[in-house]
């Protein structure tokens, strides 16, 4: 498994996570529990476990609130337990299922973090949408699973802690996002060799569009993805390139490289999926259909290879391939998220992890996309309500009362359990905090765009 593995502790790439531990990959059928079940990546996952001939197996589904989806999901696979929000989604979740299957129904983020560590289930698919994902990938690492990552936030929040208690309970980290599962697949057996990771970008809808032509653009036309479907959010990450600046602060943490080594090229065919570029200047690429299907089943059904569904890439019906810079003038999330990587790393001794900058930068930008979406903000103000927020962070950090949660406090030996699970809870309360001051700040302003900067 070893040789299928991107490279640990070496010095071109110190991947998060070891390969899954004897015991865990090898029990089959594979027990997964998907948390976003209901959302783009958990129902694509649903059909990568219906077309697995019997390797994956459903030990628990999760949504927020569309529980009648949910329990659709639930009849066909009939789940030990199933996870929502809070009591009023259980109450209605419980309507929707027939007399004779009673799953346990667990609630809220605690609900969601027993699931995630539920005993027996080996894969975790951790694709709840936003910050509110953290908790249960916290818990899934702390209960030594195969986290199967598509929830990019968890890293952006807590990338230093994830890898910190993966190194004490032996849980393993696969990258559903199709660029960094790329990078995966590229780095294989070769991770010492690699120089610079490139992760490719199709440009969103906007792309070729100038600043002045993006203030009138309405979320109608952002939410059209060329390329992809995938829910709201992501969506609109995609065009603003704030996907890819998260993206970023993701291939950092998972693959342990500096920022610097980590390039953006626009590449709207979607094709390829990213490329690691090696020692001697040879690139390797990873391609295929643009379908969550293949780096879902890469990660739920790792390491096999099978036929998940999708139609092969035909490269004549593609013709041609093409790449650029991206626009950083038109789309400056790109810019804020290097600069908040960095701005952390300057206070994290070198080492990226939890900072108060890539925290403020996700907040600002979840809030500001809401906004968005409702009608709250224009497009171009998405950025600049981001930068006004890291402008702001000083004093965002101490109304929080945020004290220091540096990475160099972590310490270099593996956690042990207990201590894992105080430094989970611990960071989940300080991201809390700033989460919320940020948010709050981004509403003022978005509200009374003429007030003084604090
Ligand atoms: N879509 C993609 O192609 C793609 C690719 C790479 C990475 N990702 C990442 O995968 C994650 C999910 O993306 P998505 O596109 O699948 O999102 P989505 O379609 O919006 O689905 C989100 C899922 O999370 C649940 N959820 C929403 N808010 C929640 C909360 N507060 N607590 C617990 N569960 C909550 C939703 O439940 P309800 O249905 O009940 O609301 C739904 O099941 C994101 O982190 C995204 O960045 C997505």
């Amino acid at each position: 498994m070893t040789a299928l593995w991107p490279g640990r502790g070496g010095p071109a790439i110190d991947y998060i996570s070891a390969p899954p531990r004897e015991g865990l990959a090898d029990v089959r059928p594979r027990r997964v529990v998907l948390l976003g079940s209901t959302g783009s990546i958990g129902r694509n996952a649903l059909s990568v476990v219906e077309a697995s001939a019997g390797r994956l197996v459903v030990a628990g589904l999760a949504c927020a609130r569309r529980v009648e989806a949910l329990a659709a999901q639930a009849l066909r696979h009939r789940p030990p337990v199933l996870a929502v929000l809070d009591e009023e989604a259980a109450e209605a979740l419980r309507r929707h299922l027939p007399a004779d299957y009673a799953p346990e129904i667990l609630v809220g983020r605690p609900g969601y973090a027993r699931l995630a560590a539920l005993a027996g289930a080996c894969a975790v698919l951790s694709a709840q949408s936003g910050a509110a994902g953290l908790a249960a990938t916290l818990a899934a690492a702390l209960a030594g699973k195969m986290v199967c990552l598509a929830n990019k936030e968890s890293l952006v929040l807590a990338g230093a802690l994830v890898r910190a208690i993966c190194a004490g309970t032996g849980a393993a980290v696969l990258p559903v996002d199709s660029e960094h599962d790329a990078l995966f697949q590229c780095l294989a057996g070769r991770g010492q060799e690699a120089r610079t990771l490139v992760l490719t970008a199709s440009g969103g809808p906007f792309r070729g569009r100038k600043a002045g032509e993006l203030a009138a653009v309405r979320p109608a036309d952002a939410l059209a993805h060329p390329n992809w479907r995938m829910g709201a959010k992501i969506s609109i990450d995609s065009a603003t390139l704030m996907n890819k600046g998260l993206e970023l602060i993701e291939a950092v943490h998972l693959y342990g490289v500096a920022p610097e080594r980590v390039r953006i090229l626009v590449h709207p065919q979607s094709v390829i999926h990213s490329l690691v570029e090696f020692a001697d200047g040879s690139l390797m690429a990873q391609l295929g259909v643009a379908d969550m299907r293949l780096p879902i089943g890469h990660c739920l059904d790792w390491p096999v290879c099978a036929p998940r569904g999708a139609a092969p890439l035909d490269l004549a019906a593609v013709g041609s391939l093409t790449f650029e810079e991206p626009d950083a003038e038109a789309f400056p999330c790109l810019r804020l998220a290097r600069e908040a990587l960095l701005a952390d790393r300057a206070v994290g001794a070198g080492t990226p992890g939890f900072g108060p900058a890539c925290v403020a930068l996700n907040a600002a930008n979840e809030a500001a996309v809401e906004l968005f979406l409702n009608g709250g903000c224009g497009f171009t103000d998405i950025p600049a309500l981001v930068s006004a927020t890291l402008d702001a962070l000083p004093e965002l950090a101490g109304q929080a009362d945020l004290g220091p949660l540096a990475p160099d406090s972590l310490p270099a030996a593996p956690l042990d359990e207990a201590r894992a699970a105080r430094l989970a809870l611990e960071l989940a309360a300080r991201v809390d905090a700033l989460d919320a001051a940020c948010r709050a700040l981004v509403r003022r302003r978005a509200a009374h765009p003429e007030e003084p900067k604090c």
